[in-house]
């Protein structure tokens, strides 16, 4: 499968669920995630907080949350770039979750403006907002879980004719959209090997498994834009791989991906840019590579006078960035460094 060099636009993306073209062909599901090359060149300038994108797909300024008398997010500038995988990483209490629901109108700042694909979205309430092609999955799974996963699934189809007025009048209508919403329900639950379980109630299903089904139903409104709060969080390991690779599936269709999370392998494995907050702010940006080394993002998870999360960097072990952080952090540029080597080695063979 081709992978996006650079980033891409928007226009022109497939239906999430649909198995025509070369796109939608079966991936991999194990070791796919680090065979996948970066994008690169998506920033216009030095590697900076706030430095423009070459193609941004959502912008925002001056966006400040507080809530009491915390300044929970205090954002100048940011930029998304459009067809790549943006991490958005920082210590416990930095603001990531709040911003998150910021841009996608589920909470309403004190200040700022922020656009998604030119349009202003300030004021926008969230189901317009997942409307226009920008979806969001939730930290704590939200899977209702007294509905089965088909049903689930139905919930994620937006701009449905049947709703209202007309469900009641012209049956016709939306019985054939409910066919139409149903197949392609069921070709995302195959995709996410979730097929067999779609009459199961969502309660029945493992913590991995919901995450799945959260990505799958958010993938149902065809978006353009996928933001994910901390996929990995709860998750088998033995699923893990296969979340991966969902994750750079959806870059390869052409979407946009944010996502939020504590897990350094992952960040480093399938993000293309990196954003860091602290306290609020955006206090890093770059690729993984340099911004895992960068002092600002070393101090942000490890400031002395922090609640930090340790685990973030050093694979969830506490204490200060001591001797075993940083082996820790070298093993992991020695096993990318290798899963590398083996990638190209492959491709030679
Ligand atoms: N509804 C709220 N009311 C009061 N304070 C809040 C609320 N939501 C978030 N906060 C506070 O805002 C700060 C940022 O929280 P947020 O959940 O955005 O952080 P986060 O970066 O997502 O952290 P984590 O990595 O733990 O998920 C924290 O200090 C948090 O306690
Ligand atoms: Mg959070």
């Amino acid at each position: 499968m081709s992978s996006n060099g650079t980033p891409t636009t928007g226009g022109d993306i497939p239906a999430a669920g649909s198995p025509a073209g070369a796109a939608a062909e079966p991936v991999p599901t194990t070791t796919g995630s680090m065979r996948r090359p970066k994008a690169t060149g998506i920033a216009k300038g030095d590697n900076v907080p706030g430095v423009a994108k070459v193609d941004p797909i959502l912008i925002a300024d001056n966006v400040t949350r507080r809530f009491g008398g915390l300044t929970a997010v205090d954002v100048e500038h940011v930029e998304i770039p459009r067809g790549v995988i943006t991490a958005l990483i920082g210590p416990n209490g930095a603001g990531k979750t709040t911003l998150f629901n910021l841009l996608c109108g589920f909470d309403k700042p004190n200040t700022g403006t922020w656009s998604f694909e030119d349009k202003q979205l300030a004021g926008i309430p969230s189901f317009k907002v997942a409307r226009m092609g920008q979806v969001r999955t939730f930290q704590l799974t939200k899977a209702l879980s007294l509905l089965t996963v088909l049903e689930n699934m139905k919930l994620g189809a937006t701009g449905q004719k049947g709703e209202g007025l007309f469900r009641s009048i012209i049956p016709a209508i939306w019985r054939k959209q409910d066919d139409d919403i149903e197949s392609k329900a069921m070709e995302l639950l195959a995709r996410f090997k979730l097929d067999a379980k779609a009459d199961d109630y969502a309660a029945s299903l493992s913590g991995g498994q919901r995450k799945l089904l959260e990505m799958a139903r958010a993938l149902m409104s065809d978006p353009t834009l996928v933001m994910l709060d901390e996929p990995m969080a709860g998750v088998n390991p033995a699923l893990t791989e296969s979340l991966l690779d969902h994750i750079l599936d959806l870059k390869d269709l052409g979407m946009t991906v944010l996502f939020v999370e504590h897990d350094m392998h992952m960040v480093r494995h399938i993000a293309d840019w990196v954003i860091v907050m602290a306290e609020g702010r955006i206090v890093a940006e770059g690729p993984p590579d340099t911004v895992m080394h960068d002092k600002a993002v070393i101090d942000a998870y490890l400031g002395s006078h922090q609640d930090v999360d340790l685990g973030v960097v050093t694979g969830r072990v506490e204490g200060e960035l001591g001797t075993e952080a940083v082996e820790l952090l070298a093993e992991i540029k020695e096993a990318e460094e290798a899963a590398i080597a083996e990638a190209e080695g492959d491709k030679k063979s």
